[in-house]
């Protein structure tokens, strides 16, 4: 299915039912509420002591990379016990978009608070706002994050600002995009011979500060716009300029794409391809695992791959342990 907006809108109301449903009501009541989460609703004059007594509660969902196959059970009950769903729209709108297509009719109400085309995402401080309002409205609702809600999501603000207003807040972990993404290009952030460890951060100022080899995987998220710079700061360090790359764009999605290269490479091939947002990059030697390296990366001999061989075949020595 196409992305759309679907701001407030009721799945129910869809149906054409009459005389008008209850959900069709509690729709309507949604619809008066803007992002910014004011409540512009005649309900907003109720006395304080009934909005105690009805305070609802907040999920935090993760929804995994856009692909509905890939929320968790306990996510997608929340779903289908919400009143209203405030999604993101990477990974969050995917989700709910495939399970409408594979028949799960969810009867929430939707709010996009995802970055639209030509539209400015909205605020974190309104978000936040408008989870703790719908709450104190005595409704069920299901903060629907891509990925996983604590990698580089915001999560833990989100958590904190329900707490702070006394809203009861449970958090369900997704599945990150910073693993899934790679692995539906084939490759595995760790492998036995090949990698021991990864490290998942932001194309930032952290690069820098990264240690390790090409046996430590690297993988960037929001990294598109400042590639350029972390291959190059990578590359003066211990994986070198030959150090294997993948970008991996629109993961799950329609328009999921494998470039592979190395930190020499990657730059010019992403400006070659014009490789957009949102995209996942992994750095080090197990993206020669995957099916999209070219033959000359590939790994032959995983028995005896050694991980610490310099590009010239000689072998550094490995780091006391
Ligand atoms: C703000 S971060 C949120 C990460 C999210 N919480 C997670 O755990 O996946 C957004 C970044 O995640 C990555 N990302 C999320 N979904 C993706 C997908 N389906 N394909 C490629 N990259 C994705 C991109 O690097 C994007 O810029």
């Amino acid at each position: 299915m196409t992305p759309r907006d679907v701001s407030s809108r009721s799945a129910r109301g869809a149906t054409g039912e009459s005389p008008r449903s209850l959900s069709e009501e509690r729709s309507d009541e949604t619809k008066r509420r803007t992002p910014s989460g004011r409540d512009v609703s005649s309900r907003s004059a109720r006395s304080t002591t009934e909005a105690a007594t009805a305070t609802g509660k907040v999920w935090l969902v993760g929804a995994g990379p856009g692909d509905a196959g890939l929320i968790t059970l306990k996510g997608l009950r929340a779903l289908e016990a919400a009143d209203v769903i405030v999604a993101d729209r990477l990974g969050a709108r995917g989700v709910l978009d495939g399970l409408a297509a594979e028949g799960i009719h969810l009867t929430a109400d939707i709010v996009d608070v995802g970055k639209l085309p030509g539209h400015h995402a909205v605020p974190q401080d309104a978000i936040n706002a408008l989870l703790v309002q719908l709450a104190q409205d005595g409704k069920t609702v299901v903060r629907l994050k891509g990925g996983d809600p604590y990698v580089f999501g915001r999560g833990g603000e989100e958590l904190h600002a329900c707490q702070a207003a006394g809203i009861a807040v449970e958090v369900v972990p997704g599945i990150t995009s910073a693993i899934s993404v790679p692995a539906i290009a084939g490759i595995p952030l760790t492998h036995r011979g090949v990698a021991t460890a990864f490290t998942i951060a932001t194309a930032h100022d952290q690069i820098a500060a990264l240690g390790g080899a090409r046996d430590h995987t690297v993988v960037l998220l929001m990294g598109i716009g400042t590639l350029a710079h972390s291959a190059i700061t990578l590359a003066r360090g211990a994986r070198g300029e030959d150090c294997p790359v993948a970008v991996i764009e629109d993961g799950y999605g329609p328009r999921q794409r494998v470039t592979v290269g190395t930190l020499a490479t990657i730059a010019h091939q992403a400006a070659e391809r014009g490789i957009r947002s949102p995209a996942v990059v992994v750095i080090g030697d197990v993206v020669r695992l995957s099916p999209y390296a070219p033959a000359s990366f590939a790994i032959l001999d995983l028995e005896n791959f050694d991980p610490l061989a310099a590009p010239g075949g000689t072998t550094r020595k490995a780091p006391a342990l």
